[in-house]
Order: C-alpha cells, then sequence, then structure tokens
C-alpha cells in the first residue's frame, strides 16, 4: 500500500515537474523545493577557487557525505539519494532530482584550503513542499446578510490571500486555518472574489462572481412578528368568544320590558306589545 501511495505521489510531482533554484552561497540558508520536483542549490560562485569541497546532508545526526570535490574534480557519494543528484562544476550548482520529503532537513558544505584545512562552514536547510493545488471555494450567508467564504486547498504550508473586484480584503474576520482559510464579507459586498494560495514554491488561485447575500434576518424577523400578530389575535378571539359564551345564558333570559302605560317592549319578539290589544287576544 506505501508503494502504491508512493508511486502516486512520485507520478503527481513529475506531472508537476516544479523546478526551484536556491542561492546557498550565504550561511544559514533557507531553499524551498518541490514534492517530486527538481532542485538547483548554488553551494559556490566557482568551484576553481576552493582546493576542496565537502557537502553533507543531517550534519548533526547520521552525518552523510553526499558529494566531494577536489580541484576539477568531483565525486557523487555512494548515498541512497546518488542517483537523483548532479553537480555542475563550472558554476558550483547542485542538483537534486524527483525530491522527496525526506530529502528536507540540515545540510551543510565545508570548503578546505590547498593543505587541507577547514576554510568554513556553511549551513543550509532544505524543505520540500508538496505544491498547493485544486483550490476550491464556498460560500454561505448568514443572518444579517454576512457573506461567509472557505477557501481550501491541498499542499504544504499553504498562506491565503483574498481580494475583491482586484482590490485585496484586508478589513474582513478571517479564521487563520491550514487546510481551509474562512473569512466573512460585510453585508451587500459583491463582485469577483479571489482566493490566492500560495506557499514557498507554487501558488494557485481560484475566483468566484458573488451576488449579495438575501437579509434572511429581516424576514426571519418580519415572519416572528407575523406569528406574533396571529397569536395576539387569536388570543383576543379565544378569550371574546369565551366571554361571549358566559354570558349567553344571561342574553337568552334577558328581555327588556319597556314598560309604559301597560305597554312594553317586547325585545325577544321584537315587536312593541300594546296592552288593550293584548287583552282583546
Ligand atoms: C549551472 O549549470 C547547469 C548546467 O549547465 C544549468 O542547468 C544551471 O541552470 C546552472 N545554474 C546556475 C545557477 O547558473
Amino acid at each position: 500500500m506505501e508503494a502504491v501511495l508512493g508511486l502516486l505521489v512520485i507520478s503527481a510531482g513529475v506531472s508537476h515537474g516544479l523546478e526551484t533554484s536556491c542561492d546557498a552561497r550565504q550561511n544559514v540558508s533557507q531553499c524551498y523545493g518541490a514534492l517530486g520536483g527538481t532542485v538547483y542549490l548554488q553551494l559556490v560562485t566557482d568551484d576553481t577557487r576552493y582546493d576542496e569541497l565537502s557537502f553533507y546532508k543531517d550534519p548533526t545526526g547520521a552525518k552523510t557525505k553526499i558529494l566531494e570535490t577536489r580541484k576539477d574534480k568531483w565525486v557523487i557519494r555512494d548515498t541512497p539519494i546518488k542517483d537523483r543528484v548532479d553537480f555542475f562544476i563550472n558554476n558550483g550548482t547542485f542538483r537534486l532530482n524527483n525530491a522527496r520529503s525526506t530529502d528536507s532537513g540540515e545540510y551543510l558544505l565545508e570548503t578546505f584550503n590547498s593543505v587541507g584545512i577547514s576554510s568554513g562552514i556553511r549551513g543550509l536547510q532544505l524543505f520540500i513542499e508538496a505544491p498547493v493545488s485544486s483550490p476550491q471555494l464556498s460560500s454561505e450567508c448568514l443572518s444579517h446578510g454576512e457573506m461567509r467564504v472557505s477557501c481550501s486547498s491541498e499542499g504544504d504550508g499553504p498562506q491565503y490571500s483574498w481580494t475583491l473586484d482586484g482590490q485585496t480584503l484586508r478589513d474582513t474576520e478571517t479564521s487563520p486555518g491550514n487546510e481551509t482559510n474562512t473569512i466573512t464579507l460585510k453585508k451587500g459586498l459583491s463582485g469577483d472574489l479571489t482566493c490566492t494560495i500560495r506557499n514557498y514554491i507554487s501558488s494557485d488561485s481560484i475566483s468566484k462572481r458573488i451576488s449579495p447575500c438575501l437579509e434572511r434576518g429581516v424576514s426571519v424577523f418580519v415572519y416572528f412578528q407575523l406569528a406574533e400578530v396571529f397569536i395576539l389575535l387569536t388570543v383576543c378571539l379565544g378569550s371574546y368568544c369565551f366571554y361571549k359564551k358566559e354570558t349567553c345564558p344571561q342574553e337568552q333570559v334577558s328581555r327588556v320590558y319597556a314598560v309604559s302605560g301597560g305597554s312594553w317592549w317586547d325585545s325577544d319578539e321584537g315587536v312593541f306589545v300594546l296592552r288593550g290589544a293584548m287583552e282583546t287576544n
């Protein structure tokens, strides 16, 4: 399984074919290479200025000598990486092909004078990184019309930056993350949003046209108010009916007699009853 994975990584690296070069003529240089790519390290300006050079890997650990030069001759020592390295004596450049993550680490260059006495030591730190790839952008509307946008990628040590219509977004809330970087856009923003991901050896970007989010927060608020009104109405109606029910029997028996001189108003019948007429009936 590991072998299969290794093969996959290598073939992916070959398809990238990234080349990086680093000036390693200063002490404590930091150099970066792409996984599966080619790394050029310029160790010296002109090799003929030195009588002897030794280049080591992991000087504080196993300390394996990779390369040795004497006058105009050079030897790649028998190490696990010997098939992947080369040296150009004309310009003092060391080449590492098909870089692997195990190539990351400390290296050391030691120079010697004509009598074989060390004349200088220079350290170098090499980082082999997976290039950033396949950036993905996703957005989501929040309440109050804000928008949350996430950018994600594969690769080592990605650094994210954002632009909207070419303008760098600075006053946005960003939440740092290695695999995913999330920003929150203010209400009403629209345009072409670009997320750029870079690490030391590569960069990639993705753009998306964004339109303002509908203010979901407000509509929810309106719904809430409508519901409130409805509940209030129901309560009012209910209590009115309840009250009415209680008063209804009284209404049924209530008969308003407007008695005046033997005649009255029968509110039930809705007629004015005359006393004389009643008597004749
Ligand atoms: C050094 O020489 C080699 C072979 O001629 C070349 O590929 C490489 O780019 C050169 N490097 C520099 C730093 O000049």
